[in-house]
Parts: C-alpha cells; structure tokens; sequence
C-alpha cells in the first residue's frame, strides 16, 4: 500500500479551510530572530525548510507582541506599532505561500509572563511560584490582563489582514496565559480564585479574537496544556495538591470550542518544571501514552466540529525507542500517528523536535520516501540550545547547530537536563 492511502494522507477540514494531510510542525522556538525581533536569514530558512516539507498545518512558534516580555533575546516579535516589522510579516507570509502555497500557516500568539528571561525583560506574575522565581516578580493586576487580551486581539488581526490563515492563543507551559488557568492562581482578583476567574481570560479572549477577525475562514484554536505534573499546576485538583483532576482542562477545551476554536493542539507538562513528562525523552519513552490518552480526552470532550492535534510523537522516530510492552512493528511514529487517526483518538499528529530532525518528513512520507527521513534521536540538544539562548536546530543531523553546541559547551559545559 502507498503511503498516499493512509490516515495520516487524508485531508481534513479544521473550520472552514482544509488542510491536505494529517501532519502538523509544532511551533518551534529558535531563538534566531534578528536583534530587532525581525526575521534573520536563519529564520527564513528554516520556514523554507518547512514549508517544502508540505505539511498540512504549520503553527508558527511562539511570538511576543510586548518586545519587553520576551522569552529568550532572539524570539521572534510581532510589533503592532513598529512598520518595518509588519513589512516583514507581510512578506513572510507571501514569500513562503510562494514556496507551497499549500500548508495552513497558524501562528502563535504569547505573553511570556513569569517565563520573560534574557536581558531587558519585565518578568511578570499571576503569582510567584514556589522556588522558581522571585518573590518581588511584580504581580500582574486586572487592567495589565485586560490590556494583554486586547494585544492578542490586536495582533490576530493584523495577521488576518497580512494573510495568515490562523491563531494558536498559547494557553500551555506555564506562560502567561497557562498561569493564569493553574489552580495555583488563587489570588482573589478578576482573573483568579474560582474557575469562572481563571478561565475568563482564555474564554474572553477567543471571544473578542472571533468578533474583532469576523470571518469563519480565519482558523482560531489553541495549545493546551492537559496536565502540567506537579501541584497546582493545569490539570490537578487544587492549588497545593498533586493529585490530577482534568474537570477544568476539560471545561477548558469545551469552553474554547463553544466560543469559536477550530483545534485545540493537545501538550502535558510544562516544559520548563516537567520537561521529560513534556517531552518524552528516549530513556523513558513511554510518556507519548500518556499524551496519546489526553489528546483522547480532548477528542471526546469537543467532538466532531473541533480539531484535535495530538503531540509527543517525536520519541517513536522509526521504531527505534525504549517502549515497553510492544509489538517491534508498532513502534513508529507512522503506526502510531495512522492508529490513533483511525480510531478517532486524535485528528492529526503534531511534530515537535522530528521537525527540527527533519522539516521534509511530511513530503517525504507521502512520496513513499520513508528511508530518507533523518530520525530525531529525542537527545534534547536542541533543547540545550534553547536554554542556553543559541540559534535552535537539530544539533545530531544539521552541521551549523553541531558547531553551536560544541562552542557553547567548550564555554560553559553541558546541561544536564533529564534523569536519564
Ligand atoms: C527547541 C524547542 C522549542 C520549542 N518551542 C515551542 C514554542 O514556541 N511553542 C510551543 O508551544 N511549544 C514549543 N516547544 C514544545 C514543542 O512544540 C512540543 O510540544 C514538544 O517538543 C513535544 O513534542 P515532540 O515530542 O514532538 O518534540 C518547543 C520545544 C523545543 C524542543
Ligand atoms: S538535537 Fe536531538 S532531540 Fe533535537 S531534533 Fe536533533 S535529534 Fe532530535
């Protein structure tokens, strides 16, 4: 059989617009914007890279629209006020519809919150959170959230006008709009203490993004973290406990859906508390399950109408991975990514460090060309790269990144970052 006839092949509808097969490239922080927040070289090519790689979806990383809250130094910004800057999302986006005019560009929006690092950032919080981070972070009050909502609204709408196809309201990994929804977030203020307070400004806002872009062609969804593994995080029962009740992340999802969402990208953990439980890493692969069965959940919670991307699946490159308890011909990517579409867990399957790995596999895979593909080996270098704020690619199969690391490290050692 050809590939061409397989699940992951089919096209599929997320609201009015179509995308042409089952594959979704993650948004992808790499931290290789230019000093001004502008595209570099880098950054081109890699959307280059992506895009004749032809997957149905591309959810553009995560960009800041307040250039003091970044991230990292070299994110990627969308600066509403700053000409030169929307010049150059213009011509992003037409150039890259000029390489493959058929992949679904959705970007997406974020505040960085308590997560704002690097130089110059203001570091915000809905509330500090135990050991992480300082104390004296200033807190954030009803009118800073209430002007963030308007930022998300505003930048939706300029890339509505500019020709995006979509928005990911970014509501995962502990950023500004992930705190807000935590049961940690107990702070009595508009958006805080009981659940109709932390999930007004997820609820709001997809609300006003859907008024204010009022047009049903323009994809709205978003990134949800189900369960971020550690006490009072999204997804467990209360503010100090770690014991995982899903009832808001489940009231979340239906909630986004009632007020206007297409899909709901599914994540676990928060990378920076939870990184291995995030993303699964290659001693302790089994964690894809546990993102398999809340993108399950997800499914069942918002039906027909709302498009599910179920992520993780990086781990399981061609079957060569630490499963247990597994037949050897079920344990690749391709299996599971076709299994779980066919049994109606997940509609599509979202492609996190397989896209730094290999930007080509979608096109390569439905041109039967699967011994092409370059496997992501889940080290995390990458992930290395990112903390360390260097230029992010795949340090074991892209020689440039190889050469970060290795000066990086020669500087200042290697992280260690797992368990395993
Ligand atoms: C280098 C790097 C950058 C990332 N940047 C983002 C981002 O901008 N937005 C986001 O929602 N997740 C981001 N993630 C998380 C991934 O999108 C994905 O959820 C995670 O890697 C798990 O998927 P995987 O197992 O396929 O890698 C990033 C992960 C890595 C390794
Ligand atoms: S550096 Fe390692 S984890 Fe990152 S994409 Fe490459 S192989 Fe995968």
């Amino acid at each position: 059989m050809s590939n061409k006839d397989t699940a992951l092949a089919q096209p599929i509808k997320i609201g009015k617009r179509t995308a042409k097969n089952r594959f979704v490239i993650q948004p992808m922080e790499c931290c290789d914007a230019n000093p001004d927040g502008g595209f570099s070289e880098r950054s081109l090519e890699r959307y280059r890279n992506l895009y004749e790689g032809n997957a149905g979806v591309i959810v553009f990383e995560s960009i800041t629209m307040q250039y003091d809250s970044r991230a990292r130094d070299m994110q990627l910004s969308l600066q509403p006020d700053n000409r030169e800057n929307i010049k150059e999302w213009e011509k992003f986006i037409k150039d890259m519809k000029d390489v493959n005019p058929d992949p679904l560009l959705i970007v997406q929006l974020n505040h960085s919150g308590e997560i704002s690092g690097g130089g110059e950032q203001k570091r915000v919080t809905v509330k500090p959170l135990w050991g992480f981070y300082d104390d004296d972070t200033p807190l954030v009050d009803d009118e800073y959230a209430d002007k963030t909502i308007d930022e998300f609204v505003r930048a939706s709408k300029i890339l509505y006008d500019l020709g995006a196809d979509g928005v990911d309201l970014k509501f995962c990994h502990g950023y500004f709009g992930s705190q807000i929804l935590r049961p940690y977030n107990d702070r009595d203020w508009k958006y805080g203490g009981s659940w109709e307070n932390r999930s007004r400004f997820a609820f709001d806002m997809t609300e006003k993004v859907r008024k204010v872009v009022n047009d049903d062609n323009f994809i709205v969804g978003s990134k949800v973290s189900m369960w971020e593994g550690f006490p009072g995080g999204q997804g467990s029962a209360g503010p100090d406990t770690a014991v995982i009740d899903l009832t808001e992340s489940i009231d979340l999802v239906k909630g986004l859906k009632e007020r206007g969402a297409d899909f709901i990208l599914e994540s676990t953990g928060a990378p920076s508390i939870t990184m291995a439980l995030h993303m699964p890493e290659k001693g302790k692969a089994d964690d894809c399950y546990l993102h398999f069965t809340m993108a399950k959940i997800v499914k069942e919670a918002v039906g027909d109408d709302c498009v599910v991307m179920g992520g993780a699946y990086s781990v399981l490159n061609r079957g060569k991975n630490t499963l247990q308890a597994v037949q050897p011909e079920w344990n690749s990517l391709f299996h599971w990514g076709n299994y779980n579409i066919e049994h109606g867990y997940a509609d599509m399957v979202a492609l996190g460090r397989q896209s730094l790995a290999d930007p080509k596999l979608p096109a390569k895979y439905l041109e039967d060309r699967e011994d092409d593909i370059k496997w992501c080996t889940a080290c995390d270098s990458c992930v290395e790269l990112l903390i360390r704020q260097q230029n992010v690619g795949c340090v074991v199969h892209n020689k440039p990144y190889t050469e970060i690391l290795q000066k990086v490290s020669a500087e200042k050692g290697r992280l260690k970052l797992k368990v395993t």
